[in-house]
């Protein structure tokens, strides 16, 4: 299938990195729309929120401390008291104001949406439901709201089983909300949905089922665009060395991944995923077109999280350490063209048009972009 080059030139690019300038300049041209489409629309973007709340008990009363993640696990309750304290709700009330300004169709929270370990499953819907609740209520209009299952979301006892128990009707009803159609049962590993022309996938980023998102956005060729929405990155992400930390990363072969990879490319893909808490941003090249992805972070727990400035910027950055995903990474960075990482936070915004896709960045609780990914840029015809 031949697609035009989504990006703008090298010279474009930079020209238009100014906070919004690539959005206000993005045209308008003429892909199909189904009837009644409308040709652009806004998401807003939240990345992992580990929602939680002091004091401890309140969610955590039955968890059991007896296991060798224990003090990680309690590091990470009093790390989310703090931000659910100081920090996540100056974040959620920045990114319902600019909601107000723009109208998104629907928000759009990259998964650890929670920070589970609730050792019952009660209490873990509980969790989920209480989260759900105060995080549409910072919003003044009742806009869909849809997460993707992350692994914090399903962790402690009982706990997956009380996800899909809570949130497959839930999701059922806000995808009904956004496309105005009862959709068939979104169930994971993996569910898809049309919105305006375009395709939204989401899955189980430790699915096995890898083969059915390639499936999906191989028989998709009259999508506009393509999301793919999965909470452990594509991309083998450049810290540490998490090579579990990716899409399917324990389970599939080399070349599940490699037809994922031609996919994505085929149609210029734009990848949302999470995971890693960081903003990260790839751009990518190669002999079947290319495709985009930006890892987003809410996880917004100290000033220090609030910049945009990047650790990484060169491409000649982008490295994994240990010996695990040396080939992936060969193959990732033989056509990545950006790569952008920073330990910022924030909240973001999609702004989709029939001329491409760009997501701004919003660190901390600002209300000004500081940076402008573009996702996808059609040259003219
Ligand atoms: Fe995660």
């Amino acid at each position: 299938m031949s697609r035009e080059n989504p990006f703008f030139t090298r010279r474009e690019f930079i020209a238009s990195a100014a906070a919004g300038a690539a959005i206000a300049t993005l045209p308008s041209f003429g892909a199909p729309q189904s009837k009644g489409a409308k040709s652009s629309y806004f998401v807003s973007v939240l990345g992992d929120t580990h929602y939680d709340t002091e004091p401890e008990n309140v969610y955590h009363s039955k968890y059991d401390y007896n296991n060798r993640w224990a003090k990680v696990v309690k590091d990470e309750f009093y790390r989310n008291g703090v931000m659910w304290r100081e920090f996540c709700p100056s974040l959620m009330a920045a990114s319902a104001k600019i909601a107000e300004k723009k109208r998104p169709d629907f928000i759009l929270q990259v998964g650890d949406l929670i920070q589970g370990d609730c050792g019952d499953p009660v209490v873990h819907k509980k969790m989920l439901d209480d989260c759900i609740k105060k995080f549409i209520a910072y919003y003044k209009r009742p806009y869909p709201f849809l997460t993707v299952i992350g692994n914090h979301d399903f962790r402690g006892k009982g706990a997956r089983k009380a996800y899909f128990e809570y949130m497959n009707p839930y999701n059922d009803k806000e995808i009904e909300k956004i496309t105005g159609v009862k959709p068939e049962k979104a169930r994971y590993p993996v569910f898809s949905f049309r919105h305006n022309g375009d395709l939204w996938v989401f899955c189980d980023f430790e699915t096995k089922a890898i083969d059915k998102i390639s499936e999906i956005i191989e028989g998709a060729d009259d999508a506009r665009h393509v999301f793919l929405v999965t909470h452990g990155p594509f991309v083998l992400c450049p810290s540490a060395s998490p090579y579990a930390w990716r899409l399917a990363g324990r389970y599939v072969s080399e070349e599940s991944r490699k037809r994922l990879y031609i996919a994505l490319s085929r149609r210029h893909a734009i990848v949302l995923s999470g995971h890693i808490h960081t903003t990260t941003y790839y751009r990518i090249e190669n002999e079947y077109g290319g495709f985009t992805e930006a890892s987003v972070s809410s996880v917004y727990s100290s000033k220090r999280r609030e910049t945009a400035e990047p650790i990484f910027n060169k491409v000649e950055d982008y490295k994994l350490k240990g010996k695990m995903g040396q080939s992936e990474v060969a193959l990732f960075k033989s056509g990545m063209k950006e790569f952008y990482h920073s330990i910022g936070s924030g909240h973001y915004r999609l702004y989709v048009t029939d001329g491409g896709v760009a997501l701004e960045f919003y660190p901390g609780a600002s209300e000004k972009p500081a940076k402008t990914f573009i996702m996808k840029k059609l040259k003219k015809a």
